[in-house]
Protein backbone atom coordinates (compact mmCIF):
# COMPACT_ATOMS: atom_id res chain seq x y z
CA UNK A 1 0.00 0.00 0.00
CA UNK A 2 1.26 3.24 -0.80
CA UNK A 3 0.12 6.84 1.03
CA UNK A 4 0.38 10.19 0.39
CA UNK A 5 1.19 12.13 3.28
CA UNK A 6 0.69 16.15 3.56
CA UNK A 7 2.11 18.36 6.38
CA UNK A 8 1.64 22.17 6.59
CA UNK A 9 0.80 22.76 9.94
CA UNK A 10 3.49 25.45 11.14
CA UNK A 11 5.85 26.93 8.55
CA UNK A 12 6.59 23.86 6.55
CA UNK A 13 4.98 22.64 3.11
CA UNK A 14 5.80 18.80 3.01
CA UNK A 15 4.32 15.97 1.26
CA UNK A 16 5.56 12.33 0.97
CA UNK A 17 4.94 8.98 -0.11
CA UNK A 18 5.31 5.89 1.92
CA UNK A 19 5.57 2.57 1.14
CA UNK A 20 4.08 -0.43 3.12
CA UNK A 21 4.59 1.42 6.41
CA UNK A 22 7.71 2.80 6.50
CA UNK A 23 9.89 2.54 3.00
CA UNK A 24 10.03 6.63 1.90
CA UNK A 25 9.55 6.51 -1.75
CA UNK A 26 9.78 10.56 -1.79
CA UNK A 27 9.73 13.54 0.98
CA UNK A 28 9.83 17.12 -0.57
CA UNK A 29 9.97 19.87 1.82
CA UNK A 30 9.52 23.25 1.39
CA UNK A 31 11.23 25.31 4.53
CA UNK A 32 9.64 29.09 4.69
CA UNK A 33 12.77 29.68 6.94
CA UNK A 34 13.87 32.39 5.14
CA UNK A 35 10.77 34.05 4.70
CA UNK A 36 9.99 34.40 8.68
CA UNK A 37 13.91 34.82 9.48
CA UNK A 38 13.38 38.77 9.24
CA UNK A 39 10.09 38.64 11.53
CA UNK A 40 12.50 36.26 14.37
CA UNK A 41 10.04 33.86 13.94
CA UNK A 42 6.56 32.39 12.24
CA UNK A 43 4.33 34.83 10.81
CA UNK A 44 0.95 32.80 10.36
CA UNK A 45 -0.15 34.53 7.88
CA UNK A 46 2.41 34.52 5.93
CA UNK A 47 2.77 30.97 6.21
CA UNK A 48 -0.73 30.25 5.42
CA UNK A 49 -0.24 31.68 2.11
CA UNK A 50 2.82 30.52 1.70
CA UNK A 51 1.43 27.21 1.53
CA UNK A 52 -1.09 27.84 -0.81
CA UNK A 53 1.60 28.86 -3.45
CA UNK A 54 3.71 25.49 -2.14
CA UNK A 55 1.44 23.15 -2.16
CA UNK A 56 0.71 21.86 -5.69
CA UNK A 57 4.40 21.90 -6.64
CA UNK A 58 5.41 20.26 -4.15
CA UNK A 59 2.67 17.36 -4.43
CA UNK A 60 3.60 17.00 -8.33
CA UNK A 61 7.47 16.82 -6.73
CA UNK A 62 6.30 14.40 -4.47
CA UNK A 63 4.67 12.15 -7.13
CA UNK A 64 7.75 12.65 -9.80
CA UNK A 65 10.30 11.64 -7.40
CA UNK A 66 8.51 8.46 -5.71
CA UNK A 67 8.14 7.58 -9.62
CA UNK A 68 3.96 7.10 -9.01
CA UNK A 69 1.12 8.85 -10.67
CA UNK A 70 -2.11 9.72 -8.22
CA UNK A 71 -3.52 7.03 -9.79
CA UNK A 72 -0.85 4.53 -8.26
CA UNK A 73 -1.41 6.24 -4.80
CA UNK A 74 -3.71 3.85 -2.42
CA UNK A 75 -4.72 6.49 0.66
CA UNK A 76 -4.02 9.81 1.60
CA UNK A 77 -3.14 10.95 5.35
CA UNK A 78 -2.49 14.74 6.31
CA UNK A 79 -1.77 16.62 9.76
CA UNK A 80 -5.03 17.86 10.76
CA UNK A 81 -3.49 19.34 14.22
CA UNK A 82 -2.32 20.80 16.35
CA UNK A 83 -0.61 23.79 14.85
CA UNK A 84 -1.34 27.12 13.28
CA UNK A 85 -5.36 27.04 11.79
CA UNK A 86 -4.54 28.42 8.96
CA UNK A 87 -1.33 26.89 8.29
CA UNK A 88 -3.24 23.42 9.12
CA UNK A 89 -6.77 24.11 6.90
CA UNK A 90 -4.43 24.61 3.49
CA UNK A 91 -3.40 20.91 3.99
CA UNK A 92 -6.46 19.65 5.64
CA UNK A 93 -8.66 21.34 2.08
CA UNK A 94 -6.12 20.17 -0.11
CA UNK A 95 -6.29 16.48 1.17
CA UNK A 96 -9.91 16.33 1.37
CA UNK A 97 -10.06 17.72 -2.41
CA UNK A 98 -7.74 14.83 -3.43
CA UNK A 99 -9.26 12.32 -1.77
CA UNK A 100 -12.48 13.40 -2.72
CA UNK A 101 -11.63 13.58 -6.01
CA UNK A 102 -9.67 10.45 -6.55
CA UNK A 103 -12.24 8.50 -4.21
CA UNK A 104 -9.56 7.45 -2.14
CA UNK A 105 -9.87 6.87 1.90
CA UNK A 106 -8.45 9.86 3.85
CA UNK A 107 -6.12 8.91 7.47
CA UNK A 108 -6.10 12.26 9.67
CA UNK A 109 -3.13 11.93 11.48
CA UNK A 110 -2.12 14.27 15.32
CA UNK A 111 1.14 16.08 14.16
CA UNK A 112 2.85 14.93 17.14
CA UNK A 113 2.44 10.99 16.31
CA UNK A 114 3.79 11.67 13.43
CA UNK A 115 6.85 13.18 15.07
CA UNK A 116 6.49 10.01 17.05
CA UNK A 117 6.36 7.61 14.08
CA UNK A 118 9.18 9.49 12.34
CA UNK A 119 12.04 7.16 14.32
CA UNK A 120 9.96 4.18 13.52
CA UNK A 121 11.00 4.90 9.87
CA UNK A 122 14.40 3.65 9.99
CA UNK A 123 13.88 1.52 13.07
CA UNK A 124 11.14 -0.34 12.68
CA UNK A 125 11.86 -2.55 15.18
CA UNK A 126 12.27 -0.24 18.28
CA UNK A 127 10.67 -2.31 21.08
CA UNK A 128 7.36 -1.63 23.36
CA UNK A 129 7.01 -0.40 25.42
CA UNK A 130 8.71 2.57 24.61
CA UNK A 131 8.88 6.41 26.09
CA UNK A 132 8.78 9.20 23.42
CA UNK A 133 10.50 12.42 24.00
CA UNK A 134 8.87 14.97 21.49
CA UNK A 135 10.93 18.41 21.15
CA UNK A 136 10.34 20.88 18.90
CA UNK A 137 9.15 24.64 18.43
CA UNK A 138 6.07 24.15 19.80
CA UNK A 139 6.37 21.03 21.77
CA UNK A 140 8.42 19.50 24.98
CA UNK A 141 6.28 16.33 25.50
CA UNK A 142 7.45 12.83 27.03
CA UNK A 143 4.81 10.01 26.05
CA UNK A 144 4.39 6.36 27.36
CA UNK A 145 3.85 4.33 24.18
CA UNK A 146 2.92 1.10 25.60
CA UNK A 147 2.26 -0.63 22.20
CA UNK A 148 1.73 0.84 18.61
CA UNK A 149 -0.59 3.64 18.03
CA UNK A 150 -1.40 3.69 21.76
CA UNK A 151 0.07 7.49 23.88
CA UNK A 152 -0.06 8.33 27.18
CA UNK A 153 1.28 12.42 27.94
CA UNK A 154 3.58 11.41 31.23
CA UNK A 155 5.17 15.01 31.07
CA UNK A 156 5.22 18.28 29.24
CA UNK A 157 6.34 21.97 28.88
CA UNK A 158 4.73 24.59 31.59
CA UNK A 159 6.23 26.98 29.81
CA UNK A 160 8.08 27.07 26.62
CA UNK A 161 8.85 24.39 24.28
CA UNK A 162 12.85 22.94 24.24
CA UNK A 163 12.93 24.83 20.25
CA UNK A 164 11.16 27.81 21.21
CA UNK A 165 13.61 28.24 24.15
CA UNK A 166 16.79 28.09 21.43
CA UNK A 167 14.83 30.60 19.12
CA UNK A 168 14.55 33.12 21.68
CA UNK A 169 17.96 32.67 22.82
CA UNK A 170 19.62 32.89 19.99
CA UNK A 171 17.15 36.09 19.17
CA UNK A 172 18.54 37.91 22.10
CA UNK A 173 22.08 37.31 21.72
CA UNK A 174 20.96 38.27 18.00
CA UNK A 175 22.32 34.92 16.31
CA UNK A 176 19.30 34.92 13.90
CA UNK A 177 17.00 32.39 13.31
CA UNK A 178 15.98 29.74 13.63
CA UNK A 179 18.22 29.42 16.75
CA UNK A 180 18.17 25.76 17.60
CA UNK A 181 20.96 24.78 15.00
CA UNK A 182 22.80 28.06 15.44
CA UNK A 183 23.50 27.23 18.90
CA UNK A 184 23.89 23.75 18.31
CA UNK A 185 27.32 25.26 15.88
CA UNK A 186 28.57 27.63 18.22
CA UNK A 187 28.21 25.53 21.34
CA UNK A 188 30.84 23.18 19.69
CA UNK A 189 33.42 25.93 20.53
CA UNK A 190 32.24 27.30 23.89
CA UNK A 191 32.45 26.25 27.28
CA UNK A 192 29.75 24.56 28.67
CA UNK A 193 30.77 25.02 32.14
CA UNK A 194 31.29 28.64 31.87
CA UNK A 195 27.98 30.16 32.80
CA UNK A 196 25.99 27.87 35.52
CA UNK A 197 22.36 28.07 34.15
CA UNK A 198 19.22 26.92 35.71
CA UNK A 199 17.77 23.47 36.11
CA UNK A 200 14.24 23.50 36.65
CA UNK A 201 12.71 20.91 38.77
CA UNK A 202 9.05 20.86 39.43
CA UNK A 203 8.41 21.29 43.06
CA UNK A 204 5.25 19.00 43.35
CA UNK A 205 7.54 16.28 41.52
CA UNK A 206 6.13 16.07 38.30
CA UNK A 207 8.31 15.34 35.29
CA UNK A 208 7.04 18.31 33.28
CA UNK A 209 9.37 20.85 31.65
CA UNK A 210 9.85 24.73 32.21
CA UNK A 211 12.67 26.39 30.37
CA UNK A 212 11.11 30.19 31.31
CA UNK A 213 13.61 30.33 34.41
CA UNK A 214 16.14 29.28 32.07
CA UNK A 215 15.35 31.99 29.74
CA UNK A 216 15.23 34.68 32.74
CA UNK A 217 18.83 33.79 33.67
CA UNK A 218 19.92 34.10 29.93
CA UNK A 219 18.44 37.19 30.25
CA UNK A 220 19.76 38.56 33.24
CA UNK A 221 23.29 37.16 32.47
CA UNK A 222 23.41 38.95 28.82
CA UNK A 223 22.13 42.14 30.25
CA UNK A 224 24.98 42.03 32.42
CA UNK A 225 27.59 41.15 30.73
CA UNK A 226 26.63 43.28 27.62
CA UNK A 227 25.74 40.38 25.15
CA UNK A 228 21.85 41.24 25.16
CA UNK A 229 21.23 42.48 21.58
CA UNK A 230 18.14 44.90 21.21
CA UNK A 231 15.77 43.74 18.69
CA UNK A 232 15.83 46.92 16.50
CA UNK A 233 19.34 45.86 16.04
CA UNK A 234 20.78 44.37 13.16
CA UNK A 235 22.56 41.50 15.13
CA UNK A 236 25.02 38.66 14.08
CA UNK A 237 23.60 37.23 11.10
CA UNK A 238 23.34 33.48 10.55
CA UNK A 239 23.94 31.83 7.10
CA UNK A 240 23.31 28.04 7.09
CA UNK A 241 23.99 28.19 3.37
CA UNK A 242 26.98 30.65 3.61
CA UNK A 243 30.38 29.02 2.40
CA UNK A 244 31.66 27.71 5.20
CA UNK A 245 28.51 26.43 6.78
CA UNK A 246 27.61 27.06 10.26
CA UNK A 247 29.13 30.50 9.27
CA UNK A 248 28.19 33.31 11.93
CA UNK A 249 28.70 36.87 10.82
CA UNK A 250 27.94 39.90 12.98
CA UNK A 251 26.49 42.12 10.63
CA UNK A 252 26.71 45.05 12.55
CA UNK A 253 30.26 44.59 12.76
CA UNK A 254 30.67 42.95 9.11
CA UNK A 255 33.38 40.29 9.07
CA UNK A 256 34.06 40.03 13.22
CA UNK A 257 33.09 36.64 14.59
CA UNK A 258 31.20 35.57 17.59
CA UNK A 259 32.96 36.54 20.57
CA UNK A 260 33.92 33.81 23.42
CA UNK A 261 31.66 35.10 25.16
CA UNK A 262 28.85 34.33 23.49
CA UNK A 263 30.14 30.81 22.63
CA UNK A 264 30.45 30.16 26.23
CA UNK A 265 26.81 31.26 26.41
CA UNK A 266 25.33 29.44 23.94
CA UNK A 267 27.38 26.48 24.89
CA UNK A 268 26.30 26.22 28.54
CA UNK A 269 22.84 27.37 27.74
CA UNK A 270 22.46 24.24 25.55
CA UNK A 271 24.29 22.31 28.44
CA UNK A 272 21.44 23.52 30.64
CA UNK A 273 18.66 22.19 28.30
CA UNK A 274 20.01 19.04 27.55
CA UNK A 275 20.55 18.13 30.81
CA UNK A 276 16.97 18.34 31.66
CA UNK A 277 16.09 16.69 28.91
CA UNK A 278 18.24 13.65 29.46
CA UNK A 279 17.44 13.65 32.69
CA UNK A 280 13.46 14.02 32.72
CA UNK A 281 13.58 11.22 30.07
CA UNK A 282 15.57 9.09 31.67
CA UNK A 283 13.89 9.39 34.84
CA UNK A 284 10.66 8.60 33.20
CA UNK A 285 11.72 5.85 31.22
CA UNK A 286 12.55 4.33 34.79
CA UNK A 287 9.41 4.86 36.36
CA UNK A 288 7.32 3.32 33.89
CA UNK A 289 9.40 0.68 33.11
CA UNK A 290 10.12 1.06 29.30
CA UNK A 291 12.03 -0.99 26.97
CA UNK A 292 13.44 1.99 24.44
CA UNK A 293 13.94 5.16 23.76
CA UNK A 294 12.52 7.52 21.14
CA UNK A 295 13.57 11.04 20.99
CA UNK A 296 12.22 13.44 18.08
CA UNK A 297 11.57 16.45 16.52
CA UNK A 298 13.38 19.61 15.65
CA UNK A 299 15.48 19.83 18.51
CA UNK A 300 16.17 15.88 18.92
CA UNK A 301 18.59 17.42 15.50
CA UNK A 302 21.11 18.46 18.55
CA UNK A 303 24.79 16.85 18.73
CA UNK A 304 24.58 17.17 22.18
CA UNK A 305 21.54 15.73 22.62
CA UNK A 306 21.94 13.20 20.47
CA UNK A 307 24.82 12.01 21.84
CA UNK A 308 23.77 12.01 25.63
CA UNK A 309 20.57 10.29 24.81
CA UNK A 310 22.51 7.37 23.42
CA UNK A 311 25.34 7.40 26.44
CA UNK A 312 22.72 7.42 28.98
CA UNK A 313 20.35 4.45 27.43
CA UNK A 314 23.19 2.54 26.31
CA UNK A 315 24.57 2.97 29.99
CA UNK A 316 20.94 1.46 30.96
CA UNK A 317 20.70 -1.38 28.39
CA UNK A 318 17.92 0.68 26.98
CA UNK A 319 16.72 0.88 23.51
CA UNK A 320 17.36 3.96 21.35
CA UNK A 321 15.43 5.21 18.15
CA UNK A 322 16.39 8.71 16.52
CA UNK A 323 15.75 9.31 13.59
CA UNK A 324 18.24 10.91 11.07
CA UNK A 325 18.05 14.96 11.25
CA UNK A 326 15.24 15.35 8.04
CA UNK A 327 13.08 13.27 9.43
CA UNK A 328 13.36 15.01 13.27
CA UNK A 329 12.24 18.35 11.39
CA UNK A 330 8.95 18.88 9.79
CA UNK A 331 8.38 16.49 7.39
CA UNK A 332 5.45 14.31 5.76
CA UNK A 333 7.05 11.21 5.34
CA UNK A 334 6.16 11.06 9.45
CA UNK A 335 2.34 11.74 8.10
CA UNK A 336 2.30 8.97 6.55
CA UNK A 337 4.12 6.18 8.13
CA UNK A 338 1.72 7.48 11.37
CA UNK A 339 -1.60 7.24 8.39
CA UNK A 340 -0.71 3.69 8.08
CA UNK A 341 -2.07 2.98 11.59
CA UNK A 342 -4.91 4.76 11.31
CA UNK A 343 -5.52 3.14 7.81
CA UNK A 344 -5.29 -0.05 8.90
CA UNK A 345 -7.59 0.28 11.30
CA UNK A 346 -10.23 1.16 9.14
CA UNK A 347 -9.88 4.61 11.00
CA UNK A 348 -10.86 7.22 7.99
CA UNK A 349 -11.68 11.05 8.00
CA UNK A 350 -14.87 11.82 7.56
CA UNK A 351 -15.92 14.35 4.37
CA UNK A 352 -16.41 17.43 6.61
CA UNK A 353 -12.61 16.77 8.52
CA UNK A 354 -11.80 19.95 10.10
CA UNK A 355 -8.36 21.20 11.31
CA UNK A 356 -7.65 20.98 15.31
CA UNK A 357 -5.34 23.48 16.17
CA UNK A 358 -5.40 21.89 19.87
CA UNK A 359 -5.38 18.71 19.19
CA UNK A 360 -3.62 16.87 21.68
CA UNK A 361 -1.95 13.64 22.26
CA UNK A 362 -2.26 11.17 24.69
CA UNK A 363 -5.07 11.73 26.79
CA UNK A 364 -5.91 13.45 30.31
CA UNK A 365 -3.48 15.54 32.74
CA UNK A 366 -4.31 12.68 35.28
CA UNK A 367 -2.01 10.29 33.68
CA UNK A 368 0.97 12.21 33.70
CA UNK A 369 4.26 10.56 35.78
CA UNK A 370 4.87 11.59 38.68
CA UNK A 371 8.33 10.79 40.84
CA UNK A 372 6.91 9.59 43.93
CA UNK A 373 10.44 9.40 46.16
CA UNK A 374 11.94 12.55 45.18
O1 LIG B 1 9.82 19.93 14.51
P1 LIG B 1 10.16 21.26 13.96
O2 LIG B 1 10.77 21.32 12.59
O3 LIG B 1 8.91 22.19 13.92
C1 LIG B 1 7.95 22.22 14.92
O4 LIG B 1 7.02 21.37 14.90
O5 LIG B 1 8.09 23.10 15.82
O6 LIG B 1 11.13 21.96 15.03
C2 LIG B 1 11.70 23.23 14.82
C3 LIG B 1 12.51 23.60 16.07
C4 LIG B 1 13.03 25.03 16.06
O7 LIG B 1 12.71 25.63 17.30
C5 LIG B 1 14.54 24.86 15.91
O8 LIG B 1 15.30 25.87 16.55
C6 LIG B 1 14.76 23.50 16.57
O9 LIG B 1 13.65 22.73 16.17
N1 LIG B 1 16.01 22.87 16.13
C7 LIG B 1 17.05 22.64 16.94
C8 LIG B 1 18.09 22.09 16.13
N2 LIG B 1 17.62 22.00 14.85
C9 LIG B 1 16.33 22.47 14.87
N3 LIG B 1 17.21 22.84 18.26
C10 LIG B 1 18.40 22.51 18.81
N4 LIG B 1 19.45 22.02 18.09
C11 LIG B 1 19.33 21.80 16.76
N5 LIG B 1 20.37 21.30 16.08
ZN1 LIG C 1 6.80 19.43 14.36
Amino acid sequence: MRVLGIETSCDDTAIAVVEDRTRVLSNVVSSQTDLHRAYGGVVPELASRQHLENIEPILRAALAEAGATLAEIDAIAVTAGPGLIGSLLVGVSFAKALAWSTQKPLAAVNHLEGHVRAAFLEHPETPFPALALVVSGGHSSLYLCPEEARYTMVARTRDDAAGEAFDKAARLLGLGYPGGPIIDRLARDGDPEAVPFPRARMSDGSLDFSFSGLKTALLRHAQATGLAVERSAPGRVYDPHGPESGAVQDSARSGSSVSKEVLDVAASFQRAVVDVLVERTLAAAEAEGVRSVVVTGGVACNSLLRAEIRRACEARGLGVAIPSPRYCTDNAAMIASAGFLHLERGETAPVDLSATPGWRLGGPEAARTTLRHK
